[in-house]
């Protein structure tokens, strides 16, 4: 294959990318997303801020855009993200509720959401970032408020309105075997003894330079083991600015090793980069002095780590 899309198919696997809702109508990204990825995740458009900024009101349109460019372009959707202590609108973040209010609002947000996009979304992140680097229970709303067993019945949730989704749990910093990993992998371990409707675990997979953990494809390897399927979600490597070629080639070689984990590994059934070009990332946002950490460069052109990935992949 001579696109991401093409090698990973030939893998039997996805290439996919978050795209960033304001940039769908610029033809040159729109295109490019079309011709290299085969799945899709939503930046932004899919959180619960933006599809259900007040309550019980429910704001489509980013969501649907993305839909139907999939259905266009022959692509999956990817679905992010249904419980998540970041990007709660107001009203759910300020709002004071009992248990039993909480979960009525969760399971109806994840009803209506996972209901909407049934048979068009094949993998949701149900959970997303449940976990403190210590392998300890994110205090987050709903943990203080239902309790250990808000993950549980959000799945249960999801399951009901599109029992043919795939449900996976997301974090970052869970790509090597440490705490954090063990923490995720005890929990999910649990579910599936209790037969909840659990199948994949989401690695998100944002790294800094050089820094690709060496235990990566054998923590991949155990949370397969568990029967789930994994996915390398959100990937970006982000390097100390400015770029020079050094940092670029060692950036090929990370992202290149990012992917042979992923392949080495057969339930791995894809990888997502988190947006197109380096100027779309949230990175320099976020990291101060940091930049650069994605395929493409601001012109639409492809850098060393696009073209190690594509190798990688067995395509040229
Ligand atoms: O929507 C407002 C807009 O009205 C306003 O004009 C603008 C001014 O700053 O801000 C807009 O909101 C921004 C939003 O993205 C939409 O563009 C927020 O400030 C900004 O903080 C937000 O950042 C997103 C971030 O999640 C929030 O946590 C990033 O785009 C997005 O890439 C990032 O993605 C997360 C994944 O969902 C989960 N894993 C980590 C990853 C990186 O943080």
């Amino acid at each position: 294959g001579s696109t991401l899309r093409e090698a990973a198919a030939d893998q039997g696997r996805f290439a996919g990318v978050a795209v960033n809702d304001s940039m769908l109508s610029n033809s040159q990204y729109a295109n490019l997303v079309a011709q290299e990825f085969s799945s899709v995740t939503a930046e932004n458009v899919m959180k619960w801020e933006s599809i259900q900024p007040s309550q019980g009101q429910f704001n489509w349109a980013g969501g649907d855009r993305l839909v139907n460019f999939a259905q266009q372009n022959n692509q999956k959707v990817y679905g992010h993200t249904l419980v998540w202590h970041s990007q709660m609108p107001d009203w759910l973040e300020n709002g004071n509720f009992s248990a039993a209010q909480l979960r009525q609002i969760t399971n109806d947000h994840i009803s209506q959401v996972v209901g909407r996009y049934a048979g068009d979304i094949e993998r949701w992140d149900v959970v997303n970032e449940a976990f403190n680097e210590d392998g300890t229970r994110r205090q987050s709303k709903w943990q203080q408020t239902i309790g250990d067993g808000y993950i549980a019945e959000a799945f249960q949730a999801a399951h009901a309105a599109d029992p043919s989704a795939k449900l996976f749990i997301n974090d970052y910093n869970i790509e090597g075997i440490n705490a954090k990993s063990d923490g995720l992998y005890n929990l999910v371990q649990g579910l599936l003894q209790q037969g909840v409707p659990i199948h994949g675990v989401g690695f998100q997979t944002h790294l800094i330079l050089g820094q690709v953990p060496g235990s990566f494809q054998q923590n991949l390897q155990r949370f397969a083991d568990l029967g789930l399927e994994v996915v390398i979600t959100e990937v970006d490597i982000r390097m100390q600015m400015p770029s020079d070629s050094a940092k670029l080639q060692q950036q090929a070689s990370d992202y290149e090793a990012v992917t042979e984990a992923c392949l080495a590994v057969s339930a791995c059934s894809g990888i997502t980069v988190w947006g197109l070009r380096d100027g779309d990332s949230w990175v320099p946002d976020v990291f101060d002095g940091y930049g650069a950490p994605l395929l493409f460069d601001d012109n639409y052109q492809k850098k060393p780590a696009y073209d190690s990935m594509l190798a990688a992949l067995g395509g040229s």
